[in-house]
């Protein structure tokens, strides 16, 4: 992926999260010299395997596994700065040193507990039309930043301004959870407590993201931008109010770090072979019953932060061609084919039907996406161990078909394909 003209990639989710980004932004770290995260929190959960060992990072960005790689969570990631602490110890426990080659963008906002005690009565109160969100405090956390009420690292050398800012944020977030009736009260005393006990170490983090990325650019380094989440779970062409509350696609990764758009030369969108989602909202191509059962076992499909099993359901040319559209995609990554090798034919989603009128467009409404019926392809199955592959020769006739139809409905060239979780198991498409 990278050479000479690209040095700067962004590698974006394309469906509603999960597709394997952690191990492709795992392989790709291996040309990296800097890995950033741009969006997101801790609602993330990449998984990758290294020598049989899984990690699961929600934080810290995938490339942390390489040694020699510089990692780096931008301003538009808000931080929860103890389940950062968590994951670095975590990590150096099992022998990962990463403190010294991790930084933290002195512009990044925090997430507070008042955050996911909003996160968690918000979806509480909502009941049967919540949007089944991680409890992270994510949505809570981005809209204290949007109204001018959030604190960002480089304010905790500040103690008296955090004081102002939790105070005002505690009061506001008490009227909410008075307002959904929940009887636990926000405390901006222990607030600060628990602050203080995570201050020093995270200004010693802190960092401006974007002239480091701009440096690493301009001598012969090579950057990766990693997003977090999928392409429609993004707050803009997500499946709203079905979605995140951050810019998951390649658009928000240039302000998301502190860099100009111009110094990216690539967009990778890494997509399963099939499709999950999990968490509310509308799924064309999802699968019910046992159909789905057999797709969420053979995939292990259950949520990597929150263990909750993820709705599976079949390829969707329409949800991908809309997230190369809106990404800019250069090229497509598609992954967990592997999963799909014992099924005698496999369906593509090409196009939808709305109230009978066929429409290759991705409705706007989450309403309308509810309504489509999507049109689909059947392929042959390929019946054939793939996880063994590595060149595309090497693949099945029918599995390679498939493929090329994937290529073909999302109008992207496939760069690489992904046959299993090992970091051997890639195939790199000329
Ligand atoms: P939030 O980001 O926790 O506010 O959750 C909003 C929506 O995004 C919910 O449907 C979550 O299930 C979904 N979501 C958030 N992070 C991820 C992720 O990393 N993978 C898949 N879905 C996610």
């Amino acid at each position: 992926m990278f050479d000479e003209r690209t040095r700067c990639v962004v590698l974006v989710g394309v469906q509603w999260g999960d597709e394997g980004k952690g191990k492709i932004t795992d392989v790709l770290a291996e040309q990296a010299t800097l890995v950033a995260r741009y969006q997101g929190g801790a609602n993330a959960g990449h998984t990758v395997l290294v020598d049989g060992e899984e990690f699961i990072l929600h934080l810290i960005p995938s490339g942390a596994l390489y040694p020699d790689v510089r990692c780096v969570l931008g301003n538009g990631v808000v931080l929860d700065p103890w389940t950062l602490i968590d994951e670095i110890e975590m990590l150096q426990s099992r022998g990962v040193e990463i403190e010294d080659r991790l930084g933290v963008s002195r512009r990044a906002h925090l997430v507070l507990p008042y955050h996911k005690q909003l996160d968690g009565a918000k979806e509480a109160a909502k009941g049967s039309s919540r949007i089944g969100t991680t409890k992270r405090g994510i949505g809570p956390a981005y809209r204290d930043k949007i109204a001018r009420n959030g604190l960002r690292v480089c304010d905790l050398a500040d103690r008296d301004y955090c004081w102002d800012v939790v105070r005002e944020g505690a009061a506001a977030a008490n009227a909410v959870l008075d307002y959904y009736g929940v009887e636990e009260r926000a405390d901006s005393e222990a607030v600060m407590t628990r602050l203080a006990t995570v201050t020093k170490r995270l200004l010693a983090l802190g960092t401006d993201t974007g002239a480091e990325i701009r440096a690493e650019l301009a001598g012969d380094g090579r950057v990766l931008l990693e997003g977090a989440q999928g392409s429609l779970l993004d707050v803009d062409h997500g499946t709203y109010p079905f979605v995140t509350s951050s810019t998951t696609t390649a658009g928000g990764a240039a302000a998301g770090v502190g860099i100009g758009p111009t110094l990216i030369d690539e967009v990778l969108g890494v997509v399963k072979a099939y499709t999950t989602r999990v968490g509310a909202g509308p799924f064309p191509t999802e699968l019910q019953g046992e159909e789905a059962d057999r797709l969420r076992n053979l995939g292990a499909e259950f949520g990597a932060t929150t263990g909750r099993p993820r709705r599976p359901g079949w390829f969707d040319g329409i949800v991908v061609r809309h997230a190369a559209g809106v990404n800019g995609l250069t090229g497509l990554a598609v992954t967990k084919l592997d999963v799909l090798d014992s099924f005698d034919e496999v369906l593509l989603g090409v196009g939808y039907q709305l109230d009978g009128v066929a429409t290759a467009n991705f409705p706007e409404r989450a309403a309308d996406i509810a309504r489509v019926r999507p049109v689909y392809e059947k392929e042959m199955g390929w019946k054939a161990d793939t996880g063994s592959c590595r060149s595309w020769d090497e693949l099945p006739d029918a599995a390679r078909h498939y493929l090329k139809r994937i290529e073909t409905v999302a109008e992207v060239p496939i760069r690489l394909v992904s046959v299993g979780s090992a970091r051997n198991q890639i195939i790199r498409v000329d």
